[in-house]
């Protein structure tokens, strides 16, 4: 079947039940997006699928249709980090990192809806998206100074 991820059409010879994190890991090699539980409790393979943040070990390949897949490889890259990825590194954010590239997806995903969330609004977006090393903090003051790095672009 072919699906849309970052930007580009790939062919992938993968079974419809195929849960989509397996396919970009495992037959694409975007291993940015990691595997935690298995079971959508943890967040660590969020990807964005039209722009929505979702887990990617509870989504089938074969019922993608034709959305757009990004993932965190398709975010930013070194030379033009996306806003949220400045934010993170300015903040020095992660600790192991093993959560780090689901815990931005969620983010862009949510500042793409709200640009200027509230603590609450940040609080109920990450809740899902779990951090052993207990990064929170970080994350939260990231996602604040991602929120106006984002204004400041737009003007
Ligand atoms: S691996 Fe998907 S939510 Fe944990
Ligand atoms: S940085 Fe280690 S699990 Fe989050």
């Amino acid at each position: 079947m072919e699906i849309e991820v970052n930007g580009a059409a790939r062919q992938v010879d993968a079974p419809a039940d195929m849960p989509l994190l397996w396919v970009l890991r495992d037959i694409l090699g975007l291993t940015g997006t990691k595997y935690g539980c298995g079971i959508g409790q943890c967040g660590a393979c969020t990807v964005h699928v039209d722009g929505m943040a979702v887990r990617s070990c509870l989504r089938p390949v074969g019922q993608l249709g034709g959305a757009r897949v990004t993932t965190i490889e398709g975010l930013g890259s070194p030379a033009e980090p996306h806003p949220v990825q400045a934010a993170w590194i300015e903040a020095q954010v992660a600790q192991c990192g093993y959560c780090q590239s689901g815990q931005i997806m969620q983010a862009a995903a949510l500042l793409d809806l709200r640009p200027a969330p509230s603590k609450a609004e940040i609080d109920a977006a990450m809740t899902g998206n779990l951090c052993r090393c207990g990064t929170y903090p970080r994350i939260r003051a990231a996602v604040r100074d991602a929120a106006s790095r984002l204004r400041e672009a737009e003007g």
